[in-house]
């Protein structure tokens, strides 16, 4: 049985799905009742920052794939209770799912989960961390614009250049380090595309769909403005993101992924031609 957690989430989907296609029992940790998750044998409702919730979602847990909510304040305590709960609990494989360059400062979801990182080389579990790049995914609720307007907005120059990765590689290739010893002590990166700036973005995107992309960049004011719903960690959070995007980019590298899938990652243009063809014409 392996403990996922932020089972319900975006992430916490595909990994979930991926364990139930290789008929590995899963206790999915939910924070609602209401949740209705395909392929979880056992649903477990808690919440991550409570201690007592960790102890009870552990027992008669050898193997644990912690996904720790996005954008979380807490990401650092929530971390400590999961290590220090897998090692009462004896488990044999703690698997981190972290983030691409965790190493930089500037964006706290990223120094958070290094500082994860830390605490889990000091544990003496038996692990593995992957660091995923940002997901082709998080284009998805521009398609509609992208395929009405023919414009691609984000709040980050049209020269970053940065690599993306298919969410269901991540989960092919976290179902497959949670089902191997062979992993243990590693650290991975998950890219699935060398650094794109923005403008092969729309051009891949363009080609897809058969019209010109034109890119535009929002301006971070007009990105606040329009955000006011999100927590203030969230969006102060995401603006040091776009900051940090628009002047380094993320450049990461595919080698690793390509080795525990042991094929060619999914690059952008199969993306969008293939999973999501229907959508996008
Ligand atoms: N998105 C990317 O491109 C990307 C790339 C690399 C790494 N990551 C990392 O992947 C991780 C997961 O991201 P995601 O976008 O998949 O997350 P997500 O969709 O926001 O899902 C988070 C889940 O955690 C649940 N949750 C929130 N607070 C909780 C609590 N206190 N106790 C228990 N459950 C709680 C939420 O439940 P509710 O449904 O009830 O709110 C939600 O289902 C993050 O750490 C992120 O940094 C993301």
């Amino acid at each position: 049985m392996v403990l996922v957690t932020g089972a319900s989430g975006k992430t916490g989907r595909a990994i979930v799905a991926q364990l139930a296609k290789r008929d590995v029992a899963v206790r999915a940790w939910v924070r609602r009742q209401s949740i209705a998750l395909e392929g979880a044998s056992e649903l477990f409702i808690g919440d991550m920052q409570d201690a007592e919730d960790w102890s009870r979602a552990c027992v008669n847990i050898k193997k644990i794939y912690h996904i720790c909510p996005n954008m979380h304040p807490e990401e650092v305590n929530i971390g400590r209770l999961a290590i220090q709960s897998a090692k009462q609990a004896g488990v044999e494989h703690f698997v981190y799912h972290s983030v691409l360059h965790p190493q930089t400062r500037e964006m706290a979801h990223h120094w958070h989960k290094l500082l994860v990182e830390e605490m889990i080389l000091a544990s003496g579990l038996p692990f593995t961390i992957l660091q995923p790049a940002p997901y082709m995914q998080n284009l998805q609720p521009q398609w509609e614009t992208i395929k009405n307007e023919g414009v691609l907005r984000l709040p980050y120059s049209i020269n970053s250049a940065i690599s993306l990765v298919d969410l269901n590689d991540v989960a092919e290739a976290a179902v497959t380090v949670i089902g191997s010893n062979q992993y243990i002590f590693g650290t991975f990166e998950l890219t699935g595309t060398p650094p794109l700036t923005q403008q092969e973005v729309s051009n891949i995107l363009g080609a897809t769909i058969n019209r010109t992309i034109q890119f535009e960049e929002i301006a971070l004011d007009n990105w606040e403005a329009n955000n006011k719903t999100l927590s203030d960690f969230a969006r102060q959070t995401l603006l040091a993101m776009f900051r940090y995007y628009d002047q380094f980019g993320l450049a990461g590298n595919s080698i690793s992924l390509r080795s525990i899938l042991g094929r060619t990652p999914t690059s952008l243009a199969n993306f969008f031609s293939t999973t999501n063809h229907q959508s996008m014409c």
